[in-house]
């Protein structure tokens, strides 16, 4: 092989992005479509997000500030940790990858429930570490099981919550419990991906678990409920030692200044980014309402997608929406994940998904 990869950087797979409508439009000869495979907002950015970068483009021919120095002081104070607990990183999916580079070694151990966020595996394979993965008890973690995978050379276990793709949740008192049954040692990531769309009560594992559990590290995006995807950015939240050692590994100038300056914006207009988001926990709950109604059985979402767990007729639904102009994820042979769209893009999917389901397999 060229240039002699790592060995098992050569066998490890790539991650598999949901498949962009171009391609499904080509591939059926139709126009059109919507992707709802990737958990993107469907709303743009909302104005005041825009004219900060708008304002901060022009300013692209330097780097941006290395540290995220104004953005991590405005991500401090919105969550009320010292500057030193956090670090800003190019999405979450880098910080994930820092996470890794700086715990991580050869042979050691990483914890995480499956199915999962498809990134856990690959993290796992780029490190050469051992992947243990611990299966969900109908379509939720099962908290208990994690705790009891975990052995002495665990390095770190990732949870996240709301779970990608099952869309379920756990509270942050069941994650303290899992806590107290495994040593400081192995760090426990909590991936907030979907933090703005999950239910409050569930807690936060800022406040009720990062101050009695120095071994807890979170991450959260502007990716999903900003609206923020394409431009990279999202922030680590842990013990200033645990943090300093993801600083050490990150690229040099890795959030461009428009990222930093559209985070900061979205932080100074928070409620209004809760607005876009409201809208689309009614279109969440208007779809499992329906699906509901049709007798399609999936679990209660917290995410902004929905799980369908269609089993062996993932494939041919996959398919059959496609066809129509609608790209979603599956994950065959277990079922196909849904991004919450607008109001037209989801009764255009749920018609479909119903009308496929009524002609029998
Ligand atoms: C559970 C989970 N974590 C992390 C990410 C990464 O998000 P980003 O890198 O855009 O911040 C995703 C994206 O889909 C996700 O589903």
């Amino acid at each position: 092989m060229t240039g002699r990869p790592r060995t098992h950087i050569a066998a490890m797979p790539s991650y598999k992005p949901g498949k962009a409508a171009s391609e499904a439009e080509a591939e059926h000869g139709i126009t059109e479509a919507i992707k709802m495979a990737s958990n993107e907002n469907p709303h743009p950015p909302i104005p005041a997000i825009v004219e900060a970068m708008t304002a901060a483009v022009t300013g692209v021919n330097r780097y941006g500030d290395n540290t995220c120095s104004d953005l991590r002081r405005a991500v401090a104070d919105m969550i009320d940790v010292e500057a030193e607990s956090v670090t800003i990183g190019a999405g979450s999916s880098a910080l994930l990858g820092q996470i890794v580079d700086a715990f991580v070694d050869p042979g050691d151990r990483i914890v995480y429930p499956w199915r999962s966020f498809e990134y856990y595996p690959i993290l796992a394979a780029r490190s050469a570490a051992e992947a243990v993965t611990v299966p969900l008890a109908d379509g939720h973690i099962d908290l208990d099981a994690l705790a009891a995978a975990v052995t002495a050379d665990t390095k770190l276990v990732f949870v996240a919550t709301p779970n990608n793709p099952t869309g379920t949740a756990v509270t942050t008192a069941a994650i303290g419990s899992m806590l107290e049954a495994i040593t400081t040692d192995t760090l426990v990531v909590i991936d907030e991906a979907y933090r703005e769309f999950n239910d409050p009560a569930h807690g936060d594992p800022v406040t009720d678990l990062l101050p009695d559990h120095p071994n807890v590290l979170v991450t959260r995006t502007f990716s999903k409920g900003q609206g923020l995807a394409g431009l990279r950015v999202g922030y680590a939240v842990g013990l200033p030692d645990v943090i300093a050692q993801l600083i050490k590994v990150a690229a040099p100038f890795a959030v461009s200044n428009v990222a930093q300056a559209a985070a900061k914006a979205a932080i100074e207009h928070h409620h209004e980014i809760m607005d876009v988001v409201g809208e689309l926990l009614v279109e969440r709950q208007r779809v499992t309402e329906r699906l509901g109604a049709a007798g399609i059985e999936h679990p209660a979402p917290y995410g902004n997608f929905v799980w369908i767990p269609i089993g062996e007729r993932t494939d041919d639904l996959t398919l059959a929406l496609e066809r129509t102009g609608i790209v979603v994820r599956p994950f065959p042979p277990e079922g196909i994940r849904i991004t919450i769209g607008t109001s037209d893009q989801n009764d255009r999917w749920i018609d479909t998904l119903i009308a496929h389901l009524s002609e029998g397999p």
